[in-house]
């Protein structure tokens, strides 16, 4: 594995601490949704080389390592931490000779070299990126002819409790998120977006696009409860000052994990989203 030097000094773009949590229970708990993800790509023969965009910690870069056992992966987010996370996982898998991260920020113009891949793979980054249609072009330039660019995004965020939950402030989680949602709207405002008009505007063919509805029960895992956990936390954080003082109470119940009302101690969860994918050609 090739280290590129990560600077660790304060990134506007990294956002609040934290998110590698996150990120690695995401990868956990959808681990069979990204690996059917990565069977349906319409690829004619293994990709050699693969670029990750907005890697994170690295859930789609080991997905299609496990999937393509022939290819590397140059791994590129603007996180140090999320890319020292991937780089310490690649160790932990024994496959640091096939993983490259390079921290670079992709809505500058200038993008270090990357190679020329056979597959780019984007997956819930290209809606952080502040111009998506540059960065798709940029893609475009960067793949091989007859490369793949994969774009893998979510609707909102997932959705944990049933409609009646908590008790005392039923629907207390549709509230949190219509709370966030004009912050959100303003800060993403390509998430949901259809990707498909983008992709073609630069130039790809579309070659197909699937949407994966994911339900697992919270009986599946212990790690969905420390996923919804992970989750409400970082809404209560944006939400704070929308939620009336009733709803910031019940929230505080289930985030208090000490307290019998704790998220971890609920068995009525379930992980509710959706992902969609848009595999887009350059002919
Ligand atoms: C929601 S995370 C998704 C991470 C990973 N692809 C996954 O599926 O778990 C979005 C990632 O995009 C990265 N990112 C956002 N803007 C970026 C930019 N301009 N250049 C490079 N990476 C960026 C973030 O640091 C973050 O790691």
């Amino acid at each position: 594995m090739t280290r590129t030097h990560l600077h660790t000094g304060h990134d506007h773009k990294q956002g609040a601490g934290g998110q590698e949590e996150i990120l690695d229970l995401d990868a956990e708990v959808l681990a069979e949704h990204l690996a059917a993800i990565t069977e349906w790509l319409p690829l004619t023969a293994g990709p050699r080389h693969i670029v990750d965009v907005g890697c994170g910690t690295g859930a789609g870069t080991f997905a299609l390592l496990e999937r393509f056992p022939e290819a590397h992966v140059t791994a590129v987010d603007t996180a140090p931490g999320h890319l020292q996370r991937l780089q310490e996982k690649a160790c932990a898998r024994d496959m640091s000779d096939r993983v490259h991260v390079v921290q670079a920020d992709l809505d500058d113009a200038d993008w270090p070299d990357l190679g020329t891949p056979d597959l780019v793979w984007a997956s819930a980054s290209m809606h952080h990126m502040a111009d998506p249609e540059r960065v798709i072009r940029n893609v475009h330039d960067l793949l091989a002819p007859g490369g793949l660019f994969a774009v893998v995004e979510l609707a909102g965020f997932p959705r944990f409790l049933p409609a009646g939950a908590p008790e005392d402030r039923p629907g207390l989680e549709e509230r949190c998120h219509a709370a966030t949602g004009h912050l959100h709207a303003e800060h993403m405002p390509h998430r949901g977006a259809d990707w498909g008009p983008m992709l073609t505007g630069a130039g790809f063919a579309l070659d197909g696009t699937r949407t994966i509805t994911v339900h697992i029960e919270g009986s599946r895992s212990e790690a969905i409860g420390r996923y919804a956990l992970s989750a409400l936390r970082r809404i209560r954080g944006a939400a704070v000052q929308a939620l009336s003082p009733e709803d910031l109470a019940a929230l505080d119940r289930l985030l208090d994990t000490g307290s019998p009302h704790s998220i971890l101690r609920r068995g009525d969860l379930a992980v509710r989203t959706e992902r969609t994918v848009w595999a887009a050609r350059r002919t």
